[in-house]
């Protein structure tokens, strides 16, 4: 006779994160305002992160549930060992820290690019989720998760955008990497990967028609991602149901990279 698997009695909620204290960088805008929400509404305490005050000032006074507020630079060291512990300070702990700060300042071939602004898209959309992993594994003591907001563009790069496509495939690395050093910990480490959603990052690339249609064109879904396609991808990764999801990244792209 074939021996039967067992089934447990109950199975966690895939993106139930009631209780859970969340840190959100990148938080005062766009893909990180929109997370602020989903998280907050979905029953977690969210730590919000971004260098200009009165953004996430704004966001946490429009949220339902706990919050926090860290006005800083994430990639600063100091600035995110202070986020890890006056979140313990005021909640005990941190659960889920999700790197989402990020900067794409201009779209240039290499030689137009001067090599100050190659640094300061690594030092933002890398170094700095790198410090946040770092602070965020220090005060995990009962396990946690750590997510980076990648790109597509880390996988399939487009001209003029060397610098960012290297940021976000690097943070592909680093999850991997990561993801091996902290399993011990029982921290999971992985990246979700947007495609093209409307938010002012990509502004510019939404009102030019030809940039448009390019993107449009190479999306199976043909269409730009909406508020409601993003969320999901994160309140999985953080919940209990995805405790054996590693070093993975999940692409949240209307099959952008299908095409
Ligand atoms: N929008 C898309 O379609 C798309 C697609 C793929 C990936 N992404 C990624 O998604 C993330 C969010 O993008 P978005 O479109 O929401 O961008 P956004 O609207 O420009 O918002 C970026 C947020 O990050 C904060 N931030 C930037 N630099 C920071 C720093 N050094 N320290 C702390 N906070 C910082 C900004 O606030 P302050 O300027 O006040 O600090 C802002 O709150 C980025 O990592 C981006 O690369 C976006």
């Amino acid at each position: 006779m074939t021996e039967q698997i067992e089934i447990p009695d109950s199975f966690p909620g895939a993106g139930d994160v009631t209780g859970k204290r969340v840190v959100l960088t990148g938080a005062g805008r766009g893909l990180g305002q929109l997370l602020a929400h989903a998280f907050s509404r979905a029953g977690a305490s969210v730590a919000l992160v971004a260098r200009t005050e009165r953004d996430i000032v704004a966001v946490a006074d429009a949220l339902p549930g706990p919050t926090l507020v860290f006005s800083g630079d994430v990639s600063d060291g100091a600035f995110n060992e202070s986020v890890a512990d006056g979140t313990v300070a005021e909640w005990g702990g941190v659960d889920v820290w999700i790197s989402n700060a990020g900067i794409s300042p201009i779209v240039a071939g290499p030689l137009e690019t001067d090599p100050s602004v190659w640094r300061d898209v690594l030092e933002v959309n890398l170094t700095g989720a790198f410090l946040g992993a770092r602070s965020a594994a220090r005060v995990m003591h009962q396990g946690g998760r750590v997510i980076f907001t990648g790109s597509v563009l880390g996988e399939r790069p487009r001209k003029g955008l060397a610098a960012y496509s290297a940021s976000k495939a690097g943070l592909v690395g680093m999850a991997k990497g990561l993801a091996l050093d902290l399993a011990p910990s029982g921290i999971t480490v992985n990246v979700v990967a947007p495609g093209w959603f409307d938010s002012p990052l990509v502004e510019g690339w939404k009102n030019s028609a030809q940039l448009s249609e390019s993107i449009l064109g190479h999306t199976a879904q043909r269409r730009w991602g909406s508020p409601s396609d993003l969320p999901g991808a994160y309140l999985f990764l953080a919940s209990d149901a995805a405790a054996y999801v590693t070093g993975t990244v999940l692409n949240v792209d209307g099959g952008y990279l299908l095409l």
